[in-house]
C-alpha cells in the first residue's frame, strides 16, 4: 500500500519531541545524581548512556504499535541486520552520545523512514537548542516547520573552496592508521588554498552527524567530512539534505543520491556531503571545487 507521507512525519515530529523531552529531563537527572556513570561501547571515546538505551526502547515502542509491519534498525539494538526494500525506520535515539555527557548542547535525536533504502522521511530534533529540522520526500526540509531550508540566501553554490565553512569529526577511532589519516584530512582542507590562495575559511567539530547534516542543509556548514558514519547517523539527515537540495557522496565520489547504502550501516565508510573528498588529497579537492 502507499504511504501516507505527510501523516508519517507528523507521527515523526510527534515521536522526535517526545524524544527529545525524555532526552532533556534525562540530562537533568543525571547531572542531579552523583552515580552519573558512563558506559563504553567500543572503546573509551564511543559511548553509550542509559537515557540513549531508554529513549530507543520508547521510540521503538511507538512505532512497532503504528506501524506494526515496518522493520526498525537503530544505534543501540543493533544486530547487523541489513536494509531491505521494505519501509525501515532508521534511529539514533542521541546523536552526540558524548556533547549529552558533558553538556554540550549540539545533541539530537535523529529518525528516519527508508523505502528501499531510500530516506523518504526524516527528523533531527536538538532538545537542548529546541531545533528541529524535518523533511519528507517532495515536500521540502523546514526548520522548525516553518523557516524552508536552505536559509533564504544560502542556496548559492561557493564560488571556492576558499569561502567555506567545513564540519569535520574525530568521531571514535583513534588510533593509526585511522587518527593520523583524518588529521591529515583536516589539515589539508583547513590549508588548500582555492586558485585565488585563499584558504577556507574555517573547520568546526560539532559532534553530532545528524546536526552537521542538518546544519549543511540549513547553509550553517558549506561542507561536512568523516570517515565512519553508519546508516542511524545519516538517514534523516540525508532526507532533510536532499530536500533542502544538497547532495551526500559515497567514498568514490558517487552520490549516493540519498540512499542509504547498506555498506553504511555494516562498514564504516567515508561520507562526504555537498562536494567534498573521500581522500583529502588535492586532485579530488581540486575536482570537487569544479
Ligand atoms: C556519533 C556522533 C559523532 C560522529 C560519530 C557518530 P553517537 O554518534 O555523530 O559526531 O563523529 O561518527 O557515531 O555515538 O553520538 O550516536
Amino acid at each position: 500500500p502507499e504511504l501516507d507521507l505527510d501523516s508519517i512525519l507528523a507521527f515523526t515530529i510527534k515521536l522526535a519531541l517526545d524524544a527529545g523531552e525524555m532526552i532533556r529531563d534525562g540530562q537533568q537527572k543525571r547531572f542531579a545524581s552523583e552515580s552519573a556513570s558512563e558506559d563504553e561501547k567500543v572503546n573509551s571515546v564511543d559511548l553509550v548512556t542509559e537515557v540513549d538505551k531508554a529513549v530507543e526502547e520508547f521510540i521503538t515502542k511507538k512505532i512497532k504499535e503504528t506501524y506494526p509491519d515496518h522493520q526498525f534498525i537503530g544505534e543501540e539494538t543493533f544486530k547487523g541486520q541489513k536494509i531491505t526494500d521494505e519501509p525501515t525506520w532508521i534511529g539514533d535515539p542521541i546523536d552526540g552520545t558524548t556533547n549529552f555527557i558533558h553538556g554540550f548542547p549540539m545533541v539530537a535525536t535523529s529518525i528516519g523512514l527508508a523505502v528501499k533504502g531510500v530516506p523518504v522521511v526524516g527528523v533531527v530534533y536538538n532538545p537542548f537548542l529546541d531545533q528541529l529540522y524535518s523533511a519528507a520526500e517532495g515536500r521540502g526540509a523546514y526548520l522548525n516547520q516553518k523557516t524552508k531550508l536552505p536559509i533564504t540566501g544560502k542556496a548559492k553554490p561557493l564560488a571556492s573552496l576558499g569561502q567555506a565553512l567545513i564540519a569535520v569529526e574525530y568521531g571514535s577511532s583513534r588510533s593509526p592508521p585511522a587518527l593520523p589519516s583524518k588529521v591529515k584530512t583536516f589539515q589539508t582542507l583547513a590549508a588548500h588554498p582555492d586558485q585565488g590562495g585563499k584558504m577556507v575559511h574555517s573547520l568546526r567539530s560539532v559532534g553530532s552527524a545528524a546536526i552537521n547534516i542538518a546544519l549543511v542543509a540549513s547553509g550553517g556548514l558549506d561542507m561536512y567530512w568523516e570517515v565512519g558514519c553508519w546508516a542511524w547517523d545519516v538517514c534523516a539527515g540525508t532526507c532533510i539534505l536532499r530536500e533542502a537540495g544538497g547532495v551526500l557522496f559515497g567514498p568514490k565520489g558517487s552520490s549516493l543520491s540519498g540512499e542509504v547504502d547498506g555498506d553504511l550501516l555494516t562498514g564504516r565508510k567515508y561520507l562526504s556531503v555537498r562536494g567534498i573528498a573521500s581522500t583529502a588529497d588535492e586532485t579530488t579537492l581540486q575536482v570537487q571545487q569544479r
